[in-house]
């Protein structure tokens, strides 16, 4: 009987946190859509689609996707050297975006690894951006 109580609370406490996890990403990904509108969606476009030879897409981007932690960087540090997104090359400035808290970069980094078809696993979080600051 113990063993069967004990892997009952087990899984039940399992699908807790991870529904939990869910609803915290969802959040985040709700509340990174303003952050975007606001500070992202002027070069790279409505539906992260970019604009051809100036702004690369986010949208599909195998560049954007093989890391999405690397998003990070480029929003604290801002991005000058040529990049390759889906085998066109961009060699324009992005302009760093410092200015933005640690969770409205968290949570535009989940917006946009979870949009227009894109989709991420981790959730990104503030402690990983106040690190990456540094
Ligand atoms: C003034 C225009 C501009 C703004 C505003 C801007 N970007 Fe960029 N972004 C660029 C350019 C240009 C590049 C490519 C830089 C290069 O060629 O090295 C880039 C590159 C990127 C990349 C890597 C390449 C890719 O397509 O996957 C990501 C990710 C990104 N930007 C995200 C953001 C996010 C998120 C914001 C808002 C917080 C933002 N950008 C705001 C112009 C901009």
């Amino acid at each position: 009987m113990k063993p069967v109580f004990l892997a009952c609370l087990l899984i039940a406490s399992f699908l807790m946190g991870s529904s939990f996890l869910q609803d915290q990403k969802t959040a985040s990904i709700k509340r990174g859509q303003e952050v975007y509108t606001n500070n992202c969606q002027s070069c790279h476009m409505e539906k992260g689609e970019g604009v051809e030879n100036s702004f690369p897409p986010l949208a599909k981007s195998d560049y954007l996707l093989k890391e999405p932690k690397r998003a990070i960087a480029i929003i604290l540090k801002g991005q000058s050297e040529p990049i390759k997104v889906n085998g066109k090359e961009y060699n324009l400035l992005m302009p760093a975006q410092d200015y933005l808290s640690d969770e409205q970069i968290a949570d535009v980094v989940n917006f946009i690894s979870n949009s227009w078809g894109n989709s991420y696993k981790t959730l990104i979080t503030p402690e990983m951006v106040k690190a990456a600051r540094k």
